[in-house]
């Protein structure tokens, strides 16, 4: 990010501090709970959403060489994601072409050749199927008709997007629109995997996704963990199309202000989130980043999985002065997110599965939220949400 937005960024938190303001959206809005429970709404989201929009399958940093491979299957499909011997990143239905079944089954690792398990056909990181035992007695087919089935696949910004209809574009500058910059600028691309976790919990995947929407609940919320580090109710906020960032404020800010703004780093004073629309968001610290992605379960509205990864700057790797190990981090990540924010998540999601609550309220101090739901909003076809009458 460039300086001069880096001081426009921090100057506006000084600001917010300093005069006792936070952004202000001008309108309080209600959105209907029932936007959390109903199974209709869930099915017309899974469509919409997961299986006819590329979908963000992890960073670069997840396939880091030639031969890396990962599987995914957030959403129904099951994909074998490659880096192919020349770099490319290529993704795949992860079903052999003899029957159908998955022909690797780890989450991750180095692989050249992956051998189905059922009758040892076997492909390569190209797709191409490379062997086919006992040939001579299973009868006579084209090999080079019958490599795995090939989705398109784009790596861009650090940001790895698969699109789950073979026929399907991808668009990554429109889907990345307003983060592809900054990734670029920071060189995510170039971030080490570290490790990741799952949260699966009994709440809507947006209700995960709007814990990360505000500071408003840091003071109470978050009192014993995120408070004691970040000034709660103070924040920045962008938006795009569909994506957003948002600049939270840390209280390094208390001593970065008195240095020369040419020194000011956005990154030491903020704690950047993006909002990568519709189900992933990156908190992105001084030397890291946590991408969490969130997903329904189309059949049950009040329940989601997070697929929680983390990524290092792979100069800061070894660093000593790094506050403790990856497994302390993903502990901690956990401890507050999970524990905290998806814990009372989970009860927003009792009452609204009651019947009895009709709406929830986005307050003034909460624009992020007013954006993610409208957009989701528009994006269902369906109208804005209303204003409270004030
Ligand atoms: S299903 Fe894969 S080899 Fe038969
Ligand atoms: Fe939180």
């Amino acid at each position: 990010m460039k300086q001069d937005e880096q001081i426009r960024l921090v100057r506006q938190l000084i600001h917010q501090l300093d005069t006792g303001t936070n952004l202000d959206a001008g309108v309080v809005l209600r959105n209907p709970a029932n936007a959390y429970t109903c199974r209709d709404r869930a099915a017309q989201e899974w469509e919409t959403f997961f299986q006819k929009q590329p979908q963000m399958v992890g960073m670069s940093g997840d396939l880091p060489e030639n031969g890396s491979f990962l599987t995914r299957e957030d959403w129904g499909v099951k994909i074998l994601a490659t880096r192919d011997k020349h770099g490319k990143f290529r993704a795949f239905l992860n079903g052999c072409r003899h029957r159908g079944v998955q022909v690797e089954s780890a989450e991750r690792g180095k692989r050249t050749r992956f051998m189905c398990p059922f009758h040892a056909w076997t492909y390569s990181s190209e797709g191409e199927l490379v062997a086919i035992p006992k040939a001579d007695h299973f009868g006579n087919i084209d090999k080079s008709c019958h490599g795995l089935i090939e989705l398109p696949a784009v790596e861009k910004y650090g940001v790895l997007l698969v699109h789950p209809d073979p026929g399907g574009e991808i668009d990554a500058e429109r889907l990345l629109e307003g983060l592809g910059p900054d990734f670029d600028s920071w060189g995510f691309q170039d971030y080490s995997y570290v490790g990741s976790d799952v949260y699966d919990m009994p709440l809507n995947w947006k209700l995960a996704i709007d814990t990360f929407g505000e500071t408003y609940h840091f003071s109470s919320l978050h009192k014993n963990t995120l408070f004691p580090i970040f000034h709660g109710n103070v924040q920045c906020f962008d938006h795009w199309e569909r994506n957003h960032r948002m600049i939270l404020c840390m209280r390094d800010i208390d001593e970065m202000r008195e240095r020369p703004e040419s020194e000011w780093n956005v990154r030491e004073g903020g704690f950047p989130v993006y909002y990568l629309f519709p189900n992933v968001v990156f908190n992105v610290g001084r030397h890291s980043i946590t991408v969490v992605r969130v997903y329904p379960d189309p059949q049950t509205p009040g329940r989601s999985v997070s697929q929680v990864s983390f990524y290092y700057d792979p100069n800061e790797l070894g660093n000593p002065t790094l506050a403790g190990t990856p497994q302390q981090f993903f502990e901690t990540f956990a401890s507050i997110i999970r524990d905290e924010d998806y814990a009372a998540a989970s009860l927003s999601q009792k009452s609204a599965e009651s019947g009895l609550q009709d709406w929830f309220l986005f307050g003034r101090n909460e624009p992020t939220l007013h954006h993610y739901h409208n957009t989701y909003r528009r994006e269902l076809g369906l109208p804005p949400l209303e204003a409270m009458p004030s």
